[in-house]
């Protein structure tokens, strides 16, 4: 689970060890929430360990599945979840974070996915891509593209990679505030979406698991939004 220290990420960990899954946790920067992560799935008598990686750093990444491989005998899932998301503007142009964007949301799942394949030979690889994907109205340019990109790779990867390692992608609406939102702020934009709510994380926990245990799914994207992307 990359970006497994917080948020959808520690959420999908807590549910996945709760059904018996060992837990690989990568993590960058949140190192404290990360080991309390680990701590609480240790206590409820789970298996976690913790891997730091900047995904921003090629040679970092190309070494994680390889690093996570000396301390489990296999690895069966691969969640891309970590993630930048900054405001971006093409107006705007800022060539470092369009860099950072497509390091992190797009470069290290492919890597990752490539590592997985290679290493692995079989299991599942779950990519976090965002609803709003399949629209081109955003201040969010570089976020929204990396994810596009991601949501193709999510396709052609099935393609290559079947028949033994299967692959699909959540695009989730809204589940938690960008970091730095006023109080309030997922409610307002949850009037426009149809199921006039805004979704929980336990939700997203629901749509990976069910991917993963559907073995006739791949190239799949679950649009996990109350319907946002049909509006
Ligand atoms: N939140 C939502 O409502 C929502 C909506 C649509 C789509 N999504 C997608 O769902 C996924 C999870 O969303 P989220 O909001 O929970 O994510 P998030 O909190 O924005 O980010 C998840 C993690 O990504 C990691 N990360 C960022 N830069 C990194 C780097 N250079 N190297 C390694 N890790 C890095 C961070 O790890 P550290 O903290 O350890 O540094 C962070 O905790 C994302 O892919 C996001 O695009 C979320």
């Amino acid at each position: 689970m990359t970006g497994g220290a917080k948020r959808i990420g520690k959420s999908l960990c807590l549910s996945l060890s709760a059904i018996g899954y060992k837990i690989a946790l990568h993590y960058n920067t949140s190192g404290v929430e990360a080991q309390r992560v680990a701590d609480t799935i240790r206590r409820n008598g789970g298996t976690c360990e913790l891997f730091p990686c900047d995904l921003c750093d090629s040679r970092q990444t190309s070494e994680l599945i390889p690093r996570i491989l000396k301390k489990f005998s296999r690895l069966n899932v691969l969640i891309n979840n970590a993630s930048v998301f900054d405001p971006a503007t093409i107006m705007n142009f800022d060539g470092r974070s369009l860099d950072r964007h497509f390091a992190v949301n797009f470069k290290a799942p492919y890597v990752l996915t490539a590592c997985f394949a290679k290493l692995c030979k079989k299991g599942n690889i779950v990519n976090l891509l965002d609803a709003h994907i399949i629209h081109n109205k955003t201040s969010y340019t570089n976020y929204l593209l990396s994810k596009k990109a991601l949501c193709e790779f999510t396709k052609l990867s099935a393609v290559e990679l079947a028949p033994h390692i299967r692959v699909n992608g959540i695009a989730p609406g809204l589940i938690f505030p960008p970091i730095g939102a006023k109080s309030g702020y997922l409610e307002g934009l949850a009037k426009k979406v149809p199921l006039k709510r805004k979704g929980d994380v336990t939700q997203i926990a629901q749509s990976v698991k069910f991917l993963l245990d559907n073995p006739y799914l791949t190239g799949q994207i679950i649009f996990n939004d109350g319907g946002e992307h049909l509006i």
